[in-house]
């Protein structure tokens, strides 16, 4: 049995997805008669038919290796279906280079756009199946994405890191972690990192409440607090705001990011010395962890057993400890934010951690 498989990682890279590719790759070539193409910087290339024929060893030594061998771009979902001023229509593009590739199938690595995307070319008849991947753990359907846990990893050591010099100044330090929709990321690294509050876009904060919690420690024999802040996170007050309006509420203030103004915000109100700290694109370089070396490695064999069984229009998932696959119209389009009564949150709630609500 023959099969032409085109593979692209498109969306924000993170680790796991060499070893992803390199999981698809390995198993299609045990399991049946593989030609793999690659597809350079995602839907990206598609669209330009920037592609080329892969040997069996350039899937050798990646495991690895952080980012992406493939290159990735993001295409917003919300652009893909129109014109754009040099006439091209992308999703007819995308049909024309897989067709002219002669693939059987095509697989995507990526996250909630890339799997809206994946969607949308699977309905136009196309051949697809899913990997998801992203730091951010946002999608429906699989309890983690790879990628997620690496990030957990950095973050919290990050954490740890500013522990040590937040207790030796006796300072209030804000950690902003990736996070601009869910804050997955940012409750498992605080409670990892042992925060003393946790901010999340899920749970929209009170900055009094935030500045009672800093005090009752400023006073107490730990003088230091650890606040870990999700990039997206928001007061209340921008929490009623429309998403037009609240942009245009932080573009009138004095801070580029959520954690300055936190900072800021905590010294005018308790008179605690107060820093900030971005980690940034951090959490998503380097090598993957080993849960997420395992989980790309079993989401791509996964992929590759759905290849030689032909079922395409699907996303490779983990449900417990089985892995398993949805339908992409089921999970396209359906992000997956923390819910208030997650058990996470309970029990950061129940070791004394407050979210400023
Ligand atoms: O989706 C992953 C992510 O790292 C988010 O946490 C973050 O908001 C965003 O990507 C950053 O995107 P970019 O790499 O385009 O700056």
């Amino acid at each position: 049995m023959k099969r032409r498989i085109g593979i692209l990682t498109s969306g924000g890279d993170c680790p796991g997805l060499n070893a992803a590719i390199r999981g698809v790759a390995k198993a299609a070539y045990e399991l049946f008669d593989a030609e793999i193409i690659g597809i350079r910087n995602g839907y990206g290339g598609l669209i330009a038919g920037e592609c080329q024929e892969m040997s069996k060893k350039q899937f050798s030594g990646i495991l690895t290796l952080g980012g992406t061998i493939l290159g990735t771009s993001r295409q917003p979902f919300r652009t893909i279906q129109v014109i754009d001023e040099t006439g091209v229509d992308k999703v007819a593009a995308m049909k024309k280079t897989y067709h002219d590739l002669k693939l059987d199938c095509l697989i995507t690595l990526g996250g909630n756009g890339t799997h809206k995307t994946a969607n949308l070319l699977s309905q136009e008849g196309l051949n697809v199946i899913g990997l998801p991947k992203t730091i951010d753990n946002d999608l429906s359907g699989t309890d983690f994405t790879f990628g997620f846990h690496t990030a957990v990893e950095i973050g919290t050591e990050v954490i740890d890191r500013i522990h040590t010099t937040a207790t030796s100044h006796g300072r209030c330090m804000v950690i902003e972690i990736m996070g601009n929709k869910v804050g997955w990321l940012t409750l498992y690294a605080g409670v990892a990192g042992g925060a003393d509050v946790i901010l999340l876009p899920e749970i929209p904060y009170d900055i009094k409440r935030v500045a009672e919690t800093v005090e009752t420690r400023a006073k107490s024999k730990k003088a230091f607090s650890i606040i870990a802040v999700a990039e997206g996170a928001m007061s209340k007050e921008e929490a009623k705001m429309k998403k037009k309006e609240r942009e245009a509420y932080r573009a009138s203030l004095p801070y580029d990011c959520i954690s300055k103004r936190i900072a800021a915000q905590l010294q005018e109100l308790v008179g605690v010395e107060s820093r900030s700290v971005v980690p940034g694109h951090i959490q998503r370089g380097g090598s993957p962890c080993a849960y997420d070396r395992v989980l790309a490695t079993l989401f791509g064999v996964h992929a590759a057993e759905l290849i030689r069984d032909e079922v395409y229009g699907v996303t490779v998932a983990l449900s417990g400890n089985n892995i398993t696959h949805n339908k992409l119209s089921d999970i396209a389009g359906m992000p997956k934010p923390v819910p208030k009564d997650n058990t996470m949150v309970l029990t950061a709630r129940n070791i004394g951690i407050t979210f400023g609500d």
